[in-house]
């Protein structure tokens, strides 16, 4: 392992960014699974963290980050949809995660979350439900490497994308400026990577679209295809 480490965000060239959702694998072949996603070109791979309170449903913890961080050079940027989302920031930091995404609707003073992340020298990322109305990102949006802007209600892998959260991608990246990260995250698939690229996003998470698909490399080639398309169409 090279071991080289850091905010992911900045140190990964431009263009578009293809972040497999871990979720969905199948957790008795994971390492074979992240293997096959690493060598298929994941520039990213996408930990989904749930505690069964922020989202009704339950998914790994600590102790996976660990794992993965030992098995794989891929940077981890560990999505926490948790209550208490100070605390588990630290635990994941600790765990190995390069970046760590966490809710705007979380418990937790946003702020303290960030200085916490910056501390450590981690990228920062922040997210939002679909529900949550973009403005309420504005007063921390120059603060974070990236935002994700879910495009469908956390807690489940295999739902379908909500078309409606296209505006607010274009709302995002205005605030965002070029040079930072706009991900998204739910039904992603290559027609679905393509509107979101059309509209400003550059890292697109997948996770049954990925490692359900049967061919992991075709599926990771695949989206970049069409979000590298998208983006060429942004208007
Ligand atoms: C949903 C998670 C997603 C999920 C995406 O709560 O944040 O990362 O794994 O899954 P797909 O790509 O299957 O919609
Ligand atoms: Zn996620």
């Amino acid at each position: 392992m090279s071991g080289q480490r850091g905010n992911p965000w900045q140190r990964l060239g431009p263009g578009p960014l293809i972040a497999p959702s871990l979720l969905a694998a199948d957790f008795m072949r994971v390492g074979e699974m992240v293997s096959a996603a690493v060598a298929g070109g994941a520039d990213v791979l996408h930990v989904d963290i749930m505690d069964g309170h922020f989202v009704p449903n339950l998914s790994m913890g600590p102790g996976f980050v660990q794992s993965a961080r030992a098995f794989t050079d891929c940077p981890l940027d560990v999505h926490i949809m948790v209550t208490d989302a100070l605390y588990y920031a630290e635990r994941f930091a600790e765990a190995g995660a390069d970046s760590v995404t966490f809710h705007i609707e979380a418990d937790s003073d946003p702020q303290a979350v960030i200085d916490l992340l910056r501390r450590r020298g981690l990228g920062v990322g922040l997210t939002l439900r679909p529900g949550t109305p973009a403005e309420t990102l504005r007063p921390f949006i120059d603060q974070v490497d990236m935002v994700l802007v879910m495009t469908v209600e956390p807690g489940y892998g295999g739902q379908r994308f909500m078309e409606d959260q296209l505006p607010k991608i274009r709302q995002v990246r205005s605030w965002l400026g070029p040079a930072r990260r706009l991900e998204v995250d739910g039904g992603i698939n290559p027609a679905t990577a393509r509107a979101c690229a059309q509209a400003g996003a550059d890292v697109f998470v997948a996770g049954v679209g990925v490692f359900r698909s049967g061919d992991i490399p075709g599926a990771i080639a695949a989206l970049r295809a069409s979000a590298t398309e998208g983006a060429a169409e942004r208007r």
